[in-house]
């Protein structure tokens, strides 16, 4: 470029080159950024479909391990349908009075009952605390009380209208207020039977203490007996006239 050249130093053009550099830059950038075209479906990503794949397989697995007998047996190849593995599948046929097993009621195992008396004696524990020893003065012990290992009789009527005055334990003297945990007025409690019986045969059973279990049945007989008769809490001297 010579000192003639008429485009030398002139400010406008040296500015108008600089910009056009600059829009093929920024042509170039978009350019590159843009995505390659393509004509149709993309195909799926690899990861995905391992994904599905192993989706589908998994819960055919888990339906064939838990479709309650529908469909031939894995083990036998034949389709046989037990009421035990049918039991979750609905069936129009079935009928809960005729079915295997139908009308036989729950029992308990001695050491459920036990499980269910240790879960209900967290109720007496405030009182009688979690060893069974009482507090001194204020609450009876129930390990080796005489009145826990003796009548039954006399326990479940305890229990189900409570207790109160004067009452000797293993040789100690207490007087406090036992609340009744059956189906009396202002009971609060209102524990069925069942609950009654599991908590008597646990504290009969606990603590070194070996009486017989009471059952449901014992208790449903003495709540019948007393149910009218009694209103309140009982004495010391009114057990003692119960055999
Ligand atoms: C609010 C405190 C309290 C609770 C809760 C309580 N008791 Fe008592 N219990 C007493 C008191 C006080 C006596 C003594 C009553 C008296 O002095 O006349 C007593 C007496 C007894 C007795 C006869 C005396 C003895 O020590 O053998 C038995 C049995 C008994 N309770 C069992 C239970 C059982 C089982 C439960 C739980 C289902 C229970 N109690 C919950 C306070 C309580």
């Amino acid at each position: 470029m010579s000192a003639q050249d008429p485009k030398a130093n002139n400010p406008k053009i040296e500015q108008a080159a600089a910009s056009d550099q600059n829009i093929q830059k920024v042509h170039a950038i978009l350019l590159r950024e843009k995505p390659e075209p393509a004509e149709g479906y993309s195909p799926m990503p690899l990861f995905l479909l391992g994904f599905v794949s192993a989706m589908i397989f998994i819960v055919s697995v888990y339906f064939v391990h838990n479709r309650g007998g529908i469909g031939p047996s894995l083990k036998s190849g034949v389709s046989g349908l037990t009421f035990k593995e049918a039991a979750l599948v609905y069936d129009e046929r079935y009928d809960p009075a005729t079915a295997p097993g139908a009308g036989a009621v729950k029992e308990l195992t001695p050491e459920q009952v036990l499980a269910s008396g240790k879960k209900l004696y967290a109720t007496c524990a405030t009182c009688h605390q979690p060893t069974g020893t009482g507090l001194a003065g204020t609450y009876p012990p129930l390990a080796k009380s005489e009145w826990v290992l003796g009548s039954e009789d006399r326990l479940i009527r305890i229990l189900l209208n409570g207790l109160k005055g004067e009452i000797t334990v293993e040789g100690n003297k207490y007087n406090g207020l036992m609340p009744a945990f059956g189906k009396v007025p202002n009971s609060g409690y209102n524990w069925t039977d069942d609950k009654i019986a599991h908590v008597l045969t646990f504290i009969r059973h606990e603590w070194g203490n070996a009486a017989a279990p009471i059952t449901t049945a014992k208790v449903k007989e003495i709540r019948e007996q007393v149910a009218a008769a009694r209103p309140g809490n009982w004495t010391e001297a009114e057990l003692l006239a119960v055999p």
